[in-house]
């Protein structure tokens, strides 16, 4: 079993960490968080050892392998700390906000040697990696378009979006990761427009709220990504993938399967799932197990730093889609 230590017990930290403590190929030794209170009632949760340096978890002998979920301007310097004491590393997106610390992060990490993979945990769905099996096996023929729609239910709280880098760089980073992994090629051109349409303190941070992406590839193949930050229904996540043989559709995900049918209205059913934390429990579980396996296999990662730099450069080019209101060629 490899012995894992948990870096961060917010949000994604006690994701990763409970599913670390409930995967039979891991064993749970350390939860790391400067904040006490969060690193010991994550381990008293799980029954495993804190620690409020991160660090010393880092460098612990019995550690194998380490999970970043701490906030974003740690990533880096976590990461090659823990690669450079031979640690396998899993890193939450996005590896950094700054394109070129990113870069230079990544040649660090390709020197290490060492595993790293980046959680982009959408491939990880059973529906996404679903349609990703049918593109392969040709069932759809050659792709010609991908169309995402990335919703949430409700905006975060403004501090969060200050320290976010943006829509672009936090939230559509999964939808470009998605869009290049079903194009099977990477995006050569970006045409993007952005708008506050939920709230406009989100503006006054200049952010945007509402956006439209268009990208395309060097053989045509399109890609159509919508985003809000609010949807008053739920975590709308839904893709479609349009090819010269036919279409794939994910459906949306609810608590359960009942149809009501009453006098006011038909064929209702129950809410979608309320947000990424319900929406993809299944994707993290899969995720960790996917780098657990690849750790203990020595196979490549099945997602690497450079898909993170790619990801990045395409929000990179739909920011300055928006500011030049033309189309944009990715770096
Ligand atoms: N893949 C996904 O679906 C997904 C979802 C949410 C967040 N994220 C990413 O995960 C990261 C964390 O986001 P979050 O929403 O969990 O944030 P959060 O603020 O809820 O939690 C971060 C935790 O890290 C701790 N922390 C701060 N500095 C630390 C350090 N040096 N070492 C250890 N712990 C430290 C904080 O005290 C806090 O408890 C962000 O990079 C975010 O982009 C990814």
């Amino acid at each position: 079993m490899l012995k894992v230590a948990v870096l961060g017990a917010g949000r994604i930290g006690q994701i990763h960490a409970a599913n670390v403590a409930a995967n039979a190929r891991a064993e749970l030794i350390v939860v790391a968080d400067p904040v006490e209170a969060a690193a010991s009632s994550t381990a008293l949760k799980l029954n495993c050892e804190y620690s409020t340096d991160p660090y010393e978890a880092i460098g612990r002998s019995d550690i194998d392998a380490v999970v970043i979920g701490t906030p974003t301007d740690t990533h880096v310097p976590l990461t090659l700390a823990a690669l450079a004491v031979g640690k396998a590393v899993l890193c939450e997106k996005p590896l950094d906000l700054d394109q070129s610390k990113a870069n230079a992060a990544i040649v660090e990490i390709e020197k290490s040697g060492k595993p790293f993979m980046l959680a982009f945990n959408r491939r990880f769905d059973p529906s996404a990696s679903e349609i990703k099996r049918a593109i392969e096996a040709g069932e759809v023929g050659d792709v010609r378009q991908v169309v995402i729609t990335s919703r949430d239910p409700s905006p975060p709280p403004a501090d969060y979006i200050q320290r976010s880098g943006g829509i672009f760089r936090d939230m559509l980073i999964h939808d470009f990761d998605m869009a290049r992994w079903l194009l099977g090629e990477d995006p050569v051109e970006v045409f993007a427009v952005g708008n506050c349409l939920v709230d406009a303190n989100i503006s006054s941070l200049g952010d945007f709220d509402t956006t439209m992406v268009i990208l395309r590839t060097a053989s045509g193949k399109q890609c159509h990504i919508n985003t809000c930050r609010h949807a008053s229904y739920g975590h709308d996540q839904r893709i479609e993938v349009f090819g010269s043989a036919g279409m794939l559709q994910n459906g949306h995900i609810r608590p359960h399967t009942v149809h009501r049918f009453t006098d006011g209205t038909t064929d209702a059913q129950a809410p979608l799932l309320h947000f990424f934390l319900e929406r993809y429990k299944q994707a993290y579980e899969l995720e960790l197990d996917a780098f657990l396996r690849s750790v203990e296999s020595g196979t490549d990662m099945p997602v690497n730093a450079n898909d993170g730099r790619k990801a990045l450069a395409l929000a990179e080019a739909a920011l300055r889609s928006i500011e030049t209101r033309a189309g944009v060629a990715v770096d």
